[in-house]
């Protein structure tokens, strides 16, 4: 019923029949699966995210794996023993993986024996910290995401060659690279109960955004990502106000949701100090 719902949006947007198009219906189909998201709510466009993929790839699957939609081509059908779930055993593919789904693969080394195993993980968005308090870049903040980091106390790691629990070092590089990458802007600091909204002005590219250095070798070489989205994210967590900033796939210009208030704006405001998740 969401997916059906989404399909509906997504066609009335691209009509252009009215000046604006609301997404009620979707959010009231999608409010019946997660119910957090039901109307009236505040909640996080992150969180909101995952769970419209989740639904989108849960309902496009199936209707693949029942044989009754031409617009797909068949699953493909991973032979790597790394790519089977732990659940099915098989992979599990739809449009969703195809497009958002990334993967990394975390390096684990023991710091008393110096064994190193890796450990494969599935993204559709990498939440990324922000280094810096007042400006940093985009590459600041992959940068500090793939840097190695040091796994001590409550998350040492359990070294299968010491049979111990020992200090690590880990250390994550991107090997799959995803046709569409979204980043997340971690904002929100959480001290005990208290949130903090981070400031800073995250400068981002709108187009070729390098990716090379935390590739695999090859895995990032050929793609090429320009920004086509921005969600924004204005006041604090509980009372914010989200709008968001979309590159027409057509005319390249990019055009600003407010509420029902739709406006074209110049490339130049693309850039914004409230940025959220970005859209590669
Ligand atoms: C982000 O949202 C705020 C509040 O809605 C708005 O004032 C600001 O213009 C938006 N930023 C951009 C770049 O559109
Ligand atoms: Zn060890």
């Amino acid at each position: 019923e969401a997916a059906t719902a989404f399909g509906r949006l997504v066609s009335d947007m691209w009509h252009g029949e009215s000046d604006c198009v609301s997404p009620e219906d979707f959010q009231t189909a999608l409010g019946k699966r997660y119910p957090a998201f039901s109307q009236g709510t505040q909640q996080d466009a992150q969180e909101f995210l995952i769970c419209v993929l989740n639904e989108l790839h849960e309902a496009l699957q199936t209707v693949r794996a029942r044989g009754g939609c031409c617009f797909f081509s068949p699953p493909a059908q991973s032979s790597k023993p790394t790519d089977a779930k732990a659940s099915g055993g098989v992979s599990e593919t739809s449009i969703i993986t195809e497009l958002f789904e990334g993967e990394l693969c975390y390096d684990i080394t023991c710091l008393k024996c110096k064994t190193t195993v890796a450990r494969p993980e599935r993204f559709t968005v990498l939440s990324l910290p922000i280094p810096a308090k007042r400006t940093c870049s985009l590459q600041d903040c992959l940068k500090r995401f793939f840097q190695q980091d040091t796994l001590t106390r409550n998350n040492q790691i359990h070294c299968s060659r010491c049979g111990a629990k020992r200090n690590a070092a880990v250390e994550a590089i991107m090997t799959k690279a995803p046709p569409i990458l979204v980043f997340h802007l971690k904002r929100f600091e959480w001290q005990g109960k208290h949130n903090r909204k981070l400031s800073t002005n995250v400068c981002y590219p709108l187009s070729d955004l390098d990716l090379a250095p935390y590739g695999s070798h090859g895995a990032c070489k050929d793609a090429e990502y320009s920004l086509c989205a921005v969600v924004n994210h204005s006041g604090l967590l509980d009372d914010g106000h989200y709008t968001a900033l979309c590159k027409h796939s057509l005319t390249r210009n990019w055009y600003h949701f407010d509420d029902a208030q739709v406006t074209q704006i110049p490339t130049s405001s693309v850039q914004t100090d409230t940025a959220y998740l970005l859209f590669y």
